[in-house]
């Protein structure tokens, strides 16, 4: 496995790939979610690159950027033992070498990122959008890997990657949990010994949501979500939204490919999940 940290050395690597490229962008602190995507990149003959770099544009003022774990070692030594052959580690400045009024930028489109997430972390997806885009472009990947964790971001840069015609492919990787349900993240190690245990109840009220509303049909789903958010709050929560949408437009549920969507503060932790109505 080789450690890139220099664009040149990066694009020397490029020049003489044979195979195709596969790519899994990460912001690093990784844990065995990264690793499926990393497992599912591997699966094909190919070259795998892992990429590690805390997106300073995502995060808005007062945003965890600063307090976000960074811990590159660790990172290093479980990409070791994976099928990760280069693990790409740009500086900022090689990430965005122009001062931030000379930047080009991308900007999705409200109605993608101006909803569940994109409307409490405004200005959040460009970041995402403008991170992966520069990424793209540094590595020139056959297919890129994303969890449906994250599930509007998938959406988003699937759409980006269709807008702009780009060669590369995006596939979703299914959510890999803890075993009482809780998805697995890095922001979980903001949750305390207390907290750890109520924090599987949002997979559990989703689940149960989506139960509800797959047997009652769409016009209960607004009662639904409410009835789902304050449950979200009994147990000691406070909800961000609780919302039932088409998974690929992210517009209103059309009862074909419906996804129930939460954001949800925990303590210290800002916790996120979505779960599909039916299974596809
Ligand atoms: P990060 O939060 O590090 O996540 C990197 C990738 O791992 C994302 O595609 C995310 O959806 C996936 N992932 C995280 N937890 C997962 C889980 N429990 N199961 C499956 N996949 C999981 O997402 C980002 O970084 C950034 O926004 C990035 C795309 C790297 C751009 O900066």
């Amino acid at each position: 496995m080789r450690v890139i940290d220099q664009p040149g050395a990066l694009k020397r690597w490029r020049a003489g790939c044979t195979r195709p490229v596969h790519l899994v962008p990460t912001m690093g602190n990784l844990h065995s979610g990264h690793l499926r995507l990393v497992e599912q990149a591997a699966a094909d003959d190919a070259e795998v690159v892992v990429s590690i770099f805390v997106n300073p544009t995502q995060f808005a003022p007062g945003e965890d950027f600063e307090r976000y774990p960074r811990t590159p070692d660790a990172d290093l030594d479980t990409l070791s033992g994976t099928g990760c052959d280069v693990v790409w580690m740009p500086a900022p400045e090689t990430m965005y070498p122009l001062p931030e009024a000379s930047r080009f930028g991308l900007r999705p489109p409200p109605a993608l990122a101006g909803c569940l997430c994109g409307a409490h972390r405004p200005g959040h997806f460009d970041g995402v959008c403008n991170v992966v885009m520069r990424l793209f472009w540094q590595i020139r990947p056959d297919r890129a890997f994303f969890g449906e964790k994250d599930y509007q971001q998938f959406v988003i840069l699937k759409k980006m990657a269709e807008d702009f015609s780009l060669p590369t492919v995006l596939e979703p990787v299914a959510t890999v949990r803890e075993p009482d349900g809780l998805a697995l993240s890095s922001r979980n190690r903001y949750l305390d010994a207390a907290e750890r245990p109520i924090a599987a109840g949002l997979h559990q009220a989703l689940c149960e949501l989506a139960e509800r509303a797959r047997k009652a049909g769409p016009g209960t789903f607004p009662v639904l979500e409410r009835s789902a958010k304050t449950r979200l709050e009994t147990m000691g929560f406070r909800p961000e939204y609780v919302e039932i949408r088409d998974s690929e437009t992210l517009g209103p549920p059309t009862g074909r490919r419906d996804r129930a969507f939460a954001a949800a503060w925990l303590g210290r932790a800002r916790l996120i999940d979505n779960v599909a109505l039916r299974r596809q």
